[in-house]
Order: structure tokens, then sequence, then C-alpha cells
């Protein structure tokens, strides 16, 4: 039997989401490239994070960088020397392995952060042998994730494709803050691709090489941050997390923002993640138990965060919560580390003093969270396959038919088609039987889809169905824009519109 994970890839391929890159040639291994209908679900997912994100502050905006830093910058960020994983060697099949994915393969626990000397102990106690030829695995060694890159004609400056854009929005601060309204904090944001040399990137779409990220940095004075959010107006809302051990476990506790903020938590820190659920649940229309926080200890997480909770999502094709994102508290690491590497002074006057911000970092991984929705989203029961996508992020919001061929049904579906596809992503079809093209729209989760019918020709008015009820009601060809407009702007309710009959 297929695994959900082959179900999603197929739908996926089979209707012009994702595939596997190169795949004329055999596949390149942690590249993917993106179809008709995943290009623009991937582009609309991208345009809610921003409107989301950039509308959390008055001082936040958006940033682009080049993705090829020079070494110098990389070193003084620390990934020179620490942006590593464990990687281990086959003796016999010269395959590689992520050392702690060895370890979890055998234990079913995590094992992020081990040191190498530990990584060697585990093999050698849990008798673990390469999973390829059971041949014997050699010593542990730190494996550097960046690209390196030759630049100039003889390669001879040295630099790397770059590990995340967090770094181009650190080299590029002080300029912006003298820039705009030199004052904190300031949120600077960058959607754009990051490159990282995966050691065994077998976990299909969830494990890229090439990836799209979505990150905003927020500049902060630590002195005044947390006093200067509306914190109190959130203290009792819930939030889904798991800490310490309670992470191994597939679930999630709710914790009242006052309780984790009482626990030690800082209260900006806490006040972000509100910020972040509410994007999963409201906008993304994650189901809440699907949705969860996971704190990593001082040995799991990035050597740059002081404060590192996961965004997980529970996905069915990838055995449960897997990370889409993080909020991470990176301190001053990065202000600091190229302060002193280029002699530049990047602190900034805030009142009478000389202040280094600290950052807050809100970083998303945009291909997780596509293959996220498309997992969540997939649902096949009987022979009805449907994509439960939110209205806003279908990359086709509207189908429209003719019921018939002919009696000029035709004629005024495309006419309705036309005045619609300046403002909507409308799709036109008159091909099989109606029940087959509402099918094929169902399945690339096109929310909404119009019939003219004999009516039609009486008194203008169509047939608007919708994908999730299957309801239909019947509206005014000319108001279809602005009904349309509201349904995907959340201003109205699908069963506003009237008593919907419900029909295949
Ligand atoms: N910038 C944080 C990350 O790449 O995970």
């Amino acid at each position: 039997m297929a695994s959900r994970y082959d179900d999603v890839m197929s739908l996926s391929v089979r209707r012009g989401f994702l595939w596997p890159a190169v795949d004329l040639y055999g596949g390149f291994s942690g590249f993917y490239d993106y179809g008709h209908l995943g290009a623009r679900l991937k582009r609309k997912w991208e345009d809610l994070w921003t409107a989301h994100f950039l509308g959390l502050g008055d001082n936040y905006y958006l940033i682009d960088t080049t993705t090829i830093l020079p070494e110098v910058s990389l070193k003084a960020s620390g990934h020179v020397d620490h942006f590593t994983d464990i990687l281990v060697t086959c003796t016999k099949c010269k395959e590689s392995f992520r050392g702690d994915h060895l370890i979890e393969a055998v234990t079913h626990e995590e094992a992020e952060g081990l040191t190498t000397a530990e990584v060697d102990a585990k093999i050698r106690d849990l008798k673990i042998r390469c999973p390829k030829c059971k041949g014997e695995l050699g010593p542990s060694r730190p494996f550097n994730m960046m690209f390196p890159v030759g630049v100039g004609p003889l390669g001879q400056d040295r630099a790397y494709l770059r590990p995340e854009t967090a770094q181009g929005v650190f080299l590029n601060f002080k300029r912006e803050f003298e820039a705009l309204r030199r004052r904190l904090p300031m949120g600077l944001a960058i959607v754009g691709r990051a490159y990282r040399n995966e050691i065994s990137p077998r976990q299909g779409a969830y494990r890229m090489r090439e990836f799209l990220q979505a990150e905003l940095q927020i500049f902060f004075d630590p002195a005044t941050f947390g006093t200067t959010l509306p914190v109190d107006s959130v203290k009792g809302e819930s939030l889904r997390v798991a800490r310490g051990a309670e992470k191994h476990a597939p679930t999630a506790n709710e914790r009242t923002v006052a309780d984790l903020i009482r626990d030690g938590l800082p209260a900006f820190y806490v006040y972000h993640m509100v910020l972040v659920q509410r994007f999963y649940l409201d906008r993304l229309r994650v189901p809440r138990e699907r949705f969860r926080f996971a704190e990593l200890d001082e040995r799991e997480r990035a050597f740059y965060n002081k404060v590192h909770f996961d965004v997980q999502v529970a996905q069915d094709s990838l055995g449960g919560f897997k990370e889409v994102g993080g909020v991470h508290y990176r301190t001053d690491h990065d202000l600091s580390g190229h302060a002193l590497a280029s002699g530049k002074d990047l602190s900034v006057p805030v009142a009478d003093r000389k202040v280094l911000p600290h950052v807050l970092e809100l970083s998303f991984g945009v291909d997780r969270n596509v293959w996220a929705l498309l997992d969540l989203g997939y649902e096949v029961a009987g022979d009805r396959s449907v994509l439960h996508l939110p209205p806003s992020l279908a990359p086709v919001v509207v189908g429209l038919f003719p019921l018939l061929s002919k009696q000029g049904m035709p004629e005024r579906a495309e006419a309705l088609y036309r005045d619609l596809r300046p403002g909507f992503d409308a799709f036109y079809d008159e091909t099989g039987s109606i029940g087959k093209r509402y099918a094929r729209m169902d399945e690339v989760g096109t929310p909404y889809c119009v019939t003219v019918d004999h009516t039609t020709l009486g008194d203008g008015t169509v047939t608007l169905r919708e994908r999730d009820t299957m309801g239909q009601v019947r509206v005014p060809g000319t108001s279809l824009a602005a009904i349309l407009r509201d349904l995907l702007d959340g201003r109205r309710e699908f069963r506003a519109l009237g008593s919907p009959v419900s029909r295949p």
C-alpha cells in the first residue's frame, strides 16, 4: 500500500505542484522543482507571510540581499566554525550518514547535539552497522553544511552560498537603520533562497539542499522591548507547547502566556509566540491539535540562539510533528560578531544611550510550509479527492464552466471568465461532464466553481459551488467579482449567501 508521503507526492506530480528536480537524468538528491500550481501556491504563501509579519510593527520592512557571502562574514557569524552536522561514512560502501540519524533510527529518540565522541560511543554500544550494506561504520567527524564557492576567474576569493537569509539582514542593519526611521524596534525581513549541503537528504521534500526561507529579524533594545509590547492583552491566551521530554510524545500542552513568562521565558519572546501561533491557526487554518512549539535544549539549539522553540506541524506524510519554522532569540550574537570582525561600530543611539540591539528572529521554511499545507489538506474519501487549502492560498480560486457546450452557455461562461481573469486566478473548462470538472478543481484545491446553466440564460444568475461542502447557491453573474473578493478576504461566509443546495 502506498504511504501517505507517496500519496501526497503523487498528487503533487500528477497535478503540477512539485517534484524531484532533474528527473530527466535520474534526479538530483535534495533539490525540488515547482510546477505551475506549486509555484503559485508558494508565491501566495510568501505574500500572506509578508503581509502578516510586516504588519506586526510600523517600522518593519522587506529587503533583498545577495545569496553568495564572502568567507570573512560567515566566519564572523560563527557559521564557518560551527555550522556543522556529524558525518559518519561506511568503511565498505562509502555511503555517508548523519550520526544523529543513525542513532535515532535505532533508539527512536532525538540524538541531535551529540559530540563526535558520543556518536562514536553510541554506534559502538548499539552495534549500529551501515544501513545500506551492513558494513562497519568509520569514525564520525564534523561536516560543515555550507556550499563553498570560489569567486573570481581563478576561484581565489573564498565564499559560500548563504546558509540562512538572516546574515544578509545583519550585514545591512546599520545602513537600513540610518536610511529608515532611526529607531528601535526595527524589523527587516527577507524572503529568499538559502542552501545547505545536507549529508543525507532522504526525507523527500522535507530536507532540501536549496530552499526558500521567510525570515523576519526584529532588532530591539533589550532594556525596554518587553515593556513596550501589549503583553497584558494576551496574558490569558493559550499556547500549544512541548518542553523537555514532552516533545518526544506526539502531543502538546496548553500553557497560558502568563504561565510561560512565570516559568522564565522573556515576555517579548512569548508575545511573539502568540503572533506566530495566530498565523498558523487563523491564517493558514492549521487545526489546533496539529500545531505546537517544541523547545530545543542547549545541546539541540543552533549555536547562535539563547532561546529556541521550533514551530511544528503534525504531518502524516512525515510521521508526526515536523519543524516548519522557529522562534529564535539570537541576542546580539550576530551584530557583535560582525562589529568585532569588521571593526565597525554597529551600535545605534537610543535616547541618550548607545545600544547594540538584540535580535528576535521569526524564521520559516517556505517549502516545508507548502508541503505541510498539501499534507494537511489532501483528503481521499471514496472516489472523491479534495485538497482543502485555505481559499486565499489556492492556486486557482475559481473554476468557470458552461453546463453544456451549446445554447450559448460557453460564450456566457467565457465572458464571465474574461471579466474575472485580471483580478482572480480563474480557470475555464468545458471538457467532460460537469461532475468531472468539479472533481478536477477539488483535487487542486479550487475553493469555488461557477456554472452557467439554463437559468443563467433567462435571469443572469449562476450557480456558485463551495469545494468543502459541495453546497451550491445562485448568485447574479454581475456580482460574482464582489462576492468572490469578500469570500477570499474572509468578509463573507459562503452560507451567508443563501441556503445552499448540496449537489455533487
Ligand atoms: N535563520 C535561522 C535558520 O536558518 O534556521
